[in-house]
């Protein structure tokens, strides 16, 4: 069979022949100013997707983003709450005050994907993408955030809703990099609300998704309102229609009604694979009317939970490093593996988990979907698991990795989650099981004592094509005795 008889989901993807790590923000810049066909990659969750599904095309540069220190962190001071364009969703779902000040925020973070898929993937990248169905959109826009984008000519700031132009599409410039994106912090987490109606509890693209902030006076009198709803027109929008019809008003059922109309007249969806117009404009109601009446009972936040489950162990950047400025397919990379320093090429056209499996001849991670769906390919990347299928081999540079050959302690003493998978008769194929080994290894790391919804939520990214899930948990449950 030749290439061109092929379909057009077997055929490879764009091939990556470079990928750059700046030293610094201006040293990106610089770089993207150079050659403005350079792809920035964050998390490269969407991106190394968009590549591979797009078909056969030019080889394309990457440029890194992940690390950059200009990127990292958040602040709150002033009223304002600042991310970094670096932070992942997990970051913003552990940081300790974002849960209060930008609760929408949080909670559309924490059903994004899964915690592998959240300890990659980017809320810059996730606005950058401009999907319609893209969480943090709805969230960031009730939230009345603003994106900051930096070139080499300077700095400028502009809504969120200006930033996203239509589906798929942004303003951003050739030669910018977002590099902030703030919102003014709220009073009380009661005052938000984010929801999202998806086909499954993880894993799951929006259905509908929307986010509220109300602002109300002293004696309860909303005076101001922002709805955000997704997965319903071509880009997430602001209902200001809703909004209005709750000026003036307690949130009393009657004010929440009108919303809740204005909502579903305002909006004109497609069909999709995931929920037809109708069903999508049918919910619209119900899903305003429960978000507004939580609100109005201080509910908002009842659902958060007392200790987010990250599959975080450790959590450290690599440190940028100018001796690593830019990778190609004969650049000897270096990390430590499983312990042990570990150097190979072939990293820049490689995800990590085929550059593990054919460099490194650690066959255990496994490729199951190689779409971040299925959670086969976990490894522990600088302390928190991701998917090794949606990372390029080359943002691992100098990184420390553990795979499944390396929880155990040593060859004849197998680490206390394997024991008590082989126990609980919990070992049912062996395509699955090396990454639940890897996701049940991080999250007693993470808690000792995990509750059993603890357990589904770590577990969330890895599925059992069996079903078997109920000896999984037990194992994992097992384990967890067996140390405390
Ligand atoms: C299995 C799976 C499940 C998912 N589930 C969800 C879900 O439930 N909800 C949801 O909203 N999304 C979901 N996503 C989408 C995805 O994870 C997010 O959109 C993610 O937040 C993108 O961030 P990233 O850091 O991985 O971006 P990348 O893939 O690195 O980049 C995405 C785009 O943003 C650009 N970019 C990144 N950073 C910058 C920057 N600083 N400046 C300029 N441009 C930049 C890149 O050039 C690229 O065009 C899912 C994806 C997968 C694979
Ligand atoms: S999630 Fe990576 S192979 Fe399925
Ligand atoms: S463990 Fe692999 S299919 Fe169930």
């Amino acid at each position: 069979m030749t290439a061109s008889q092929l379909h057009p989901v077997q055929e490879l993807g764009r091939v990556v022949q470079a990928v750059e790590r700046p030293r610094s923000l201006t040293h990106a810049l610089e770089i993207l100013a150079a050659n403005p066909a350079v792809q920035p990659i964050a998390g490269g969750t969407d991106l190394l997707l968009d590549l591979h599904r797009g078909g056969p095309g030019e080889p394309v540069m990457l440029l890194d983003l992940s690390g950059l220190a200009e990127l990292r962190g958040i602040t709150i001071n002033d009223g304002r709450v600042r991310i970094g364009a670096g932070m992942t969703h997990n970051e913003v779902i552990s940081h300790p005050e974002l849960p209060t000040v930008g609760l929408p925020l949080a909670q559309a973070c924490l059903e994004i994907g899964s915690p592998q898929l959240r300890n990659r993937a980017t809320i810059a990248g996730n606005i950058a993408t401009a999907s319609p169905a893209n969480d943090t959109i709805s969230a960031l826009l009730a939230l009345d955030a603003t994106v900051t984008l930096a070139s080499l000519s300077g700095e400028r700031t502009l809504p969120l809703d200006d930033f996203v132009t239509g589906f798929r599409t942004t303003d951003i410039e050739p030669g910018e990099l977002i590099t902030t994106i703030e919102f003014p912090a709220m009073s009380s987490p009661e005052d938000g609300i984010w929801v999202k109606l998806g086909n499954r509890s993880a894993q799951a693209i929006s259905v509908v998704h929307l986010g509220i902030v109300v602002d109300r006076d002293v004696v309860g009198i909303v005076r101001g309102a922002r709805i955000a709803i997704g997965s319903v027109a071509a880009r997430v929008v602001l209902l200001p229609e809703a909004a209005a019809a709750l000026i003036g008003s307690r949130l009393t059922d009657d004010a929440i009604k009108q919303a809740a109309e204005a909502a579903a007249d305002a909006v004109s969806p497609l069909d999709d694979v995931r929920a037809t117009a109708t069903y999508r404009v049918d919910t619209i109601p119900t899903l305003i009317t429960r978000a507004l009446t939580a609100i109005r009972e201080g509910l908002s936040a009842a659902a958060w939970p007392a200790r987010p489950v990250c599959l975080t162990v450790t959590s450290h950047d690599r440190p940028c490093s100018e001796d690593m400025a830019s990778i190609s397919d004969t650049t000897e990379i270096v990390v430590t593996l499983n312990g042990q320093r570990f150097t190979a090429p072939g990293a820049a056209s490689a995800n990590l988990l085929d550059w593990l499996r054919d460099e490194a001849s650690l066959t255990g991670t496994k490729e199951g979907c190689a779409e971040g769906e299925c959670g086969a390919c976990t490894v522990q990347l600088n302390g928190r698991n991701v998917m090794s299928c949606l990372v390029n081999a080359a943002q691992a540079t100098g990184a420390e990795i553990v795979t499944v050959e390396g929880v155990a302690p040593g060859p004849d003493d197998p680490h206390r989650i394997q024991k008590a998978f082989i126990d609980e008769f919990a070992v049912q194929c062996g395509f699955c099981i090396p990454g639940f080994i890897v996701t049940g290894t991080a999250l007693l790391e993470e808690m000792s004592d995990p509750t059993d919804d603890e357990i589904r939520l770590g577990l969330s990214g890895n599925l059992c094509r069996c079903t078997g899930y109920y000896p999984i948990i037990q194992a994992i449950r097992t384990a967890a005795v067996n140390v405390t």
